[in-house]
């Protein structure tokens, strides 16, 4: 068997040529049902294997109706980004490379390249030079590996050592959170066994910020260790928590500050926006993405830590068979919870060279500026609300001030295919949600997608 086939790298290249080249003007939705994508694919398990290229071939064959365009300029749901062009081709070497890039001694380039990335992000988000950055699949598991450096620095600190006795008969932790809090935060706490029900929920604003008042109140009567989960970036309107007042509330206290700041950390790298984030360099640790606002190929995310022993000491093992290193090298899966993992850091490092830092702030303020662009059109129509300050790049729209009416819009916009996005209930009503998350997405993109808005409102 031959390593290199390259009429199959070859083929690979054709494809992703016309996917990519097709993809500003496709319809922006999926259109196959699952019985048609079942029917194409679902082929009986064959003894002997297949032609590799006829296997390619055929998911290649059902992308055009089965592929989300989530990668093309007018995909705005959820927060999604696009991967750059730079971004992908690294994505490409990585996969050729195949590097398993747990320790310094099985992939010494992407353990560097993950040094250096790191210290780049971290100056980038405007965080302690000293802190520790782990490369996870995304926000969720940022959040989760921040959250179990956080249990075991504030237990280790009331001299139990989570490490070694694990949680039974450990001390209670107090885990403050928002009451917007984004459901990974929730789902990381159960992982680390608080149930939803010992989270002490901190009330919001109008935008979904954390009242940092009410903050103080809560945690005045508290005693023994204390997590604060804060927010930069509320997944419908973008809001920030008012960071440096709940950084102040969290020092008072001895809590570990933890921010969740999925696309909202961002706003640090833009001059115009880093007010808005003011503050955040206090907290004791930070998750985001690179999938979202860097724009990077799926997965990446970014687990970040002022404290770079706990975040070591919550997630490193030890077993014979593994090389640690002795020196300065970095063992990349000491800040991660994979074992195993994809050198995903390559996309993330070439994303951030290419772009330096002020391609990144023009990144961020572009996709803020788009934001801004749709709020002005779509509030020109007296059908249409605004719901959100847009601060950021979400924006929350209502029609008609009508539950039913946003949602038969937000399903026309969908079947239309000029764009996508999706819906959303915002304390209590229906309200269809805009990300612009795109590096791509231009002026233009937003007048085509906005006139296909204002058609289906009918
Ligand atoms: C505020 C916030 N936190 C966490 C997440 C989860 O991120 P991921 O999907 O990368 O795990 C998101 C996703 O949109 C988010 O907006």
């Amino acid at each position: 068997m031959k390593i290199l086939d390259e009429s199959l790298l070859d083929f690979a290249h054709r494809h992703a040529v016309d996917f990519l080249s097709a993809l500003p003007d496709r319809h922006v939705g999926a259109r196959a049902t699952r019985d048609e994508l079942l029917g194409a694919l679902r082929v009986p398990l064959s003894d002997g294997g297949e032609d590799p290229k006829a296997v390619l071939a055929s998911l290649a064959s059902q992308v055009e109706r089965g592929v989300v365009g989530m990668a093309g300029p007018r995909y705005f749901g959820f927060v999604i980004g696009g991967a750059m062009p730079v971004t992908v081709a690294a994505d490409w070497m990585t996969s050729a490379w195949d590097q398993n890039p747990g320790i310094f001694v099985t992939s010494p380039l992407v353990s560097v390249a993950e040094e250096v990335a790191s210290s780049w992000i971290l100056e980038l988000l405007g965080l302690p030079a000293e802190g520790s950055v782990g490369f996870v699949t995304g926000c969720q598991m940022a959040n989760f590996t921040c959250l179990a450096a956080a249990r075991n620095a504030v237990l280790r600190n009331a001299d139990w050592n989570v490490e070694e006795r694990g949680m039974n008969g450990a001390p209670r932790v107090n885990v403050v959170v928002s009451a917007e809090a984004h459901v990974t935060i929730h789902t990381s706490l159960r992982m680390l066994g608080f149930g939803t029900q010992s989270m002490i929920e901190v009330a919001t604003d109008e935008q979904g910020r954390m009242i940092a008042g009410e903050l103080a109140r809560v945690v005045e009567n508290l005693s023994g260790p204390t997590i604060i989960c804060a927010q930069a970036g509320n997944v419908n309107t973008g809001a920030v928590d008012p960071l440096r007042r709940i950084a102040e509330i969290a020092r008072e206290r001895d809590a570990w500050l933890h921010v969740d700041g999925a696309f909202g950390l961002w706003a640090a790298a833009s001059a115009d926006r880093k007010h808005l984030v003011d503050g955040v360099e206090l907290a004791d640790s930070w998750a985001t993405d690179a999938h979202k606002w860097l724009n990077v190929p799926y997965d990446s995310g970014l687990a970040i830590t002022r404290h770079p022993s706990a975040h070591r000491a919550a997630m490193s093992v030890k077993a014979e068979y593994i090389e640690h290193t002795a020196g300065a090298e970095r063992d990349p899966f000491e800040y991660t919870p994979e074992f195993s993992r994809r050198a995903r850091g390559i996309p993330a490092y070439a994303a951030l060279r290419t772009l330096g830092r002020r391609g990144v702030e023009a990144l961020v303020d572009r996709c803020c500026a788009r934001a801004r662009q749709f709020a002005d059109i779509l509030s020109r129509d007296p059908d249409v609300k605004i719901l959100n300050d847009v601060v950021l790049n979400q924006v929350l729209v209502r029609f008609s001030d009508d539950d039913a009416a946003t949602r038969d819009v937000i399903t026309r916009v969908q079947r239309d295919g000029t764009c996508w996005l999706g819906g959303t209930t915002w304390h209590g009503i229906a309200a269809m949600r805009i990300s612009v998350s795109n590096w791509a997405t231009s002026e233009e993109d937003v007048e085509r997608s906005a006139a296909a808005i204002l058609r289906a409102i009918g």
